[in-house]
């Protein structure tokens, strides 16, 4: 019997993944010593950069009594809680400056911390490891980062709010059954371009990968790169926890995007798609009217995901259907595998055993 996850509550009880790199904010969002929130898999962050150009990230709550730090004053190397002004250094959390205390107090001020997160700036974005609450000391492996494939490239960012859980936005962003409904546009395709296809995915560590192949030919971006005469290819990878990745090369050609979809909350949570590219760099308006068009695309599927958390609200039951679901079936299954592996330190059983054809239409 195939094991799928529970096809109902899938809304509410969706389980975070810790022990993986988020990313948080966007780079640009701090200036000079500003402090800015945010949430990661529930928990509540502050996020800065000290003057030596580090990132880092502190739990947004003081340790003495639960105030936000980030409604403290930084000063390019301490944090200082607004309400009794204890001061933490920004990158270790350690505790430097308790005011309270008179001479000959007995209290190890450098023994108190508060709670502070690996946090990396790459490809425009403030990461922070979320450490798994069960080894929470086993080192943070390097931060992601999106493949390049020349010196020279240009880069741009985009990001939606969805109101589900992390589980349905990732789904959502591996269906390939949803483009001819919610992606139609007369310039684009419509519901009666749908079309059967057949592609080969095969497993790669934590994920899988659709087989490097000639993409379609009704799409616009592959024909702009099959303008450099070459043969034009694409893969698609999905990878634990959250993590979509296509690639297309022609000659000496190529576009790398990276979208995740990072939890904020139980029922909340934010795609971030960032891509690169070393193409028509001279083209002037290759940058915003890409912008305009994956803008489009992320707002469709956005306001899609929003009508469909109405929908969800009421707990209905799932459905996964062969083979379109199937990039589905294997999320939950991979999930649920490494999971398992977390829980009994045992290797991960990989659920795709092999190089398999999936066929649909759309
Ligand atoms: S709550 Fe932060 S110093 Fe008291
Ligand atoms: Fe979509």
């Amino acid at each position: 019997m195939e094991d799928v996850r529970p096809t109902n509550g899938l809304t509410t009880d969706s389980e975070m993944m810790f022990g993986f790199w988020y990313p948080a904010l966007r780079s640009s969002r701090v200036r000079g010593r500003g402090l800015r929130k945010t949430t990661l898999l529930g928990t509540p962050l502050v996020v800065g950069r000290d003057d030596q150009g580090g990132g880092f990230a502190l739990r947004d709550s003081c340790p003495h009594r639960g105030m936000p730090l980030s409604a403290g004053t930084f000063d390019g190397e301490t944090l200082e809680c607004s309400y009794h002004g204890w001061r933490f250094h920004a990158k270790t959390g350690q505790c430097r400056e308790i005011p309270s205390l008179v001479s000959g107090s007995k209290l190890k001020v450098d023994r108190i911390f508060a709670s502070h997160f690996p946090c990396e700036e790459q490809d425009g974005y403030f990461w922070v490891y979320m450490p798994d609450p069960s080894a929470p000391n086993e080192p943070a492996p390097p931060a992601p980062r999106l493949p390049v494939f020349s010196s020279r490239y240009r880069m741009t960012h985009l990001s939606a709010e969805l109101p589900t859980s992390v589980d349905h936005g990732i789904i959502g962003l591996m269906d390939p059954a949803h483009g001819p409904f919610v992606h139609q546009s007369w310039w684009w395709r419509t519901r009666h371009s749908i079309h059967e296809k057949e592609k080969v995915f095969e497993p790669v560590p934590n994920g899988f990968r659709i087989r490097a192949h000639a993409p379609s030919t009704n799409s616009a971006p592959y024909k702009l790169l099959g303008l450099s005469g070459q043969p034009v290819t694409t893969t698609i990878e999905f990878r634990l926890p959250n993590m979509r990745f296509e690639e297309i090369h022609s000659g000496k050609y190529w576009f790398s995007s990276r979208a995740t979809v990072t939890p904020v909350t139980a029922n909340h949570c934010r795609i971030d798609f960032c891509a690169a590219w070393n193409i028509l760099g001279w083209m002037p308006l290759f940058v915003p009217l890409f912008r305009i068009f994956a803008r489009m695309f992320l707002g469709q599927d956005q306001r899609t995901m929003e009508k469909q958390a109405e929908g969800l609200k009421h707990n209905p039951s799932m459905m996964l259907i062969d083979d379109a679901d199937r990039p589905a079936k294997w999320y939950f299954q991979l999930k649920s595998a490494y999971l398992e592996s977390k829980r009994t330190g045992q290797p991960m059983v990989h659920p795709i055993p092999g190089p398999i054809a999936l066929r649909w239409r759309s």
